[in-house]
């Protein structure tokens, strides 16, 4: 039988949840704000903590405020946009403590304050919404298009007002709706694998105005195809291009292989330090490009560059921190594993006029184990993992690499305190850690964290 129970919210999780204490049992619940008293329902049971959704909030914070997104109530998205502002900081800030403490074992680290968003809503230059065909009583279309309904994966609602990406997002995913019903272009349906359009990616270059509408199709003829993009320019002059890219298997990922650019180049560019770069369909690049410029500003900071130093980006994805870091340094080594990641980096590098910086596809620890780098001298690495963090061999790798300086950035200040840990048995100390925020509303922090071999 799960229970109703009643309990005072002490904290926010990394998860994003809200923690409690039932008759001491840790709960992690979902929809309280810290300072709240809350009837909630269990919702798992399991050894160390239960799991429980707010049913009622019987005594409200004063840090709740009104979420301004009409969607809101059923997004998977921005699951804080009902705690004010600088509290999301504050929580964000503490998390990284919390972490350092906890599990790194660091008690006296400076965190810096967290460097807030420079927009709190339409910050991201990215965003995928999906297709879902469905019963007539959740749309008479018998389509939806829009994002995930909150902690579902089979569950789509329409999205006409979402506060993440920009005006322009909002009025092309409404357009496209009406569009592809008129056109009657058939949908997919995403448990049962059958049906055709399946995902709309939109980018947008934040800092250059150009833009970049994906339409992720399954297998077969686009039939309306050239109706749809006639009126896509017609209604949308300002949409810079169009790609069309196929995922025919049965995984719900919005990535596709290019099967034709409807129009204009099939990609964008983004500026950021005053740098071009491109992204194409499928390449990776920071969601919030201004944000994404001062995080990589302090991370360069961080790393004292000068003409003699070789920096090893490790983790470059398109090469960005390493193309803005090659102007101060005297050589730049970028490795990622995704071979289109590094396609798009010496691209990146090419359009930059950059020769002093070279990169290398493949896992981090093989890469730096092979010719021709397994003898390399490193003076400076900026390292910037995945949310997983490093792989213990690619972190004893790097320990042997053995560089003056060490900057760390990361998603995930779980992982980061655990390799920070490592790094500081291996000789590595731990400077001041400066968080960023990425991503308002949301529970995800950023931070950059310096580290100096002693002695
Ligand atoms: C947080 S992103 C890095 C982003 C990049 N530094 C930037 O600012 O644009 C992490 C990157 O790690 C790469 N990656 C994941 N596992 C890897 C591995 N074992 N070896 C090398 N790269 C890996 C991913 O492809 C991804 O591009």
């Amino acid at each position: 039988m799960k229970r109703i129970i009643e309990l005072d919210i002490e904290d926010l999780a990394y998860n994003g949840q809200a923690i409690g204490y039932d008759n001491g049992k840790v709960t992690f619940v979902k929809g309280g704000l810290p300072g709240e008293r809350v009837r909630a329902k269990i919702t798992k049971i399991k050894k160390k903590h239960n799991q429980a959704k707010v049913l009622e909030v019987l005594i409200k914070s004063p840090e709740r405020i009104d979420a301004v997104c009409g969607h809101y109530e059923v997004c998977g998205g921005c699951i804080w946009q009902d705690l004010g502002y600088e509290r999301q900081l504050f929580y964000k800030r503490n998390q990284i403590e919390s972490c350092l403490k906890h599990i790194g074992g660091f008690d006296e680290v400076v965190i810096d304050d967290i460097h807030p968003s420079p927009e709190k809503f339409f910050y991201r230059n990215k965003m995928e919404f999906s297709f879902h065909t469905c019963a007539p009583q959740y749309s008479t279309r018998g389509f939806l298009l829009g994002l995930h309904e909150r902690g579902r994966f089979d569950k789509i609602f329409d999205i006409s007002d979402c506060r993440l990406q920009s005006e322009m997002s909002n009025r092309l995913v409404i357009f496209l709706r009406e569009e592809i019903e008129r056109l009657s272009i058939p949908v997919y349906n995403l448990i049962e694998h059958h049906g055709f359009l399946r995902f709309v990616i939109f980018r947008e270059g934040k800092n250059t105005g150009q833009s970049l509408l994906v339409l992720v199709s399954g297998a077969g003829d686009f039939v309306g195809k050239e109706e749809l993009v006639a009126s896509l320019q017609k209604e949308f002059p300002i949409l810079t291009t169009a790609v069309w890219t196929v995922n025919d298997t049965i995984t719900n990922i919005a990535k596709g292989e290019i099967r034709e650019v409807l129009f204009g180049p099939g990609y964008i560019e983004e500026e950021v330090m005053d740098l071009r770069f491109r992204i194409s369909p499928g390449s990776f690049f920071q969601t919030n490009s201004r944000q994404a410029e001062n995080l990589y500003r302090r991370a360069i900071e961080l790393a004292g560059l000068s003409k003699n130093d070789t920096l090893l980006d490790l983790y470059c994805g398109a090469g960005a921190i390493g193309i803005c870091a090659a102007g101060a340094a005297g050589s730049v080594v970028g490795i990622d594993i995704e071979e289109e990641a590094i396609e798009a980096a010496i691209i990146n590098a090419q359009i930059n006029n950059l020769d002093n910086i070279r990169f290398f596809a493949g896992p981090a620890r093989k890469v730096l184990s092979a010719d021709p780098l397994k003898d390399m001298k490193f003076d400076v690495v900026i390292n910037d993992p995945p949310r997983a963090g490093m792989h213990p061999k690619a972190l004893k790798r790097l320990i042997e690499i053995d560089a003056e300086r060490l900057v760390y950035i990361s998603c995930n200040p779980a992982t980061f305190a655990r390799d920070a840990a490592e790094l500081r048995l291996a000789g590595y100390s731990l400077g001041r850690v400066t968080p960023f925020d990425m991503f308002p509303h949301t529970m995800h922090i950023e931070l950059v964290a310096h580290f100096e071999k002693k002695g």
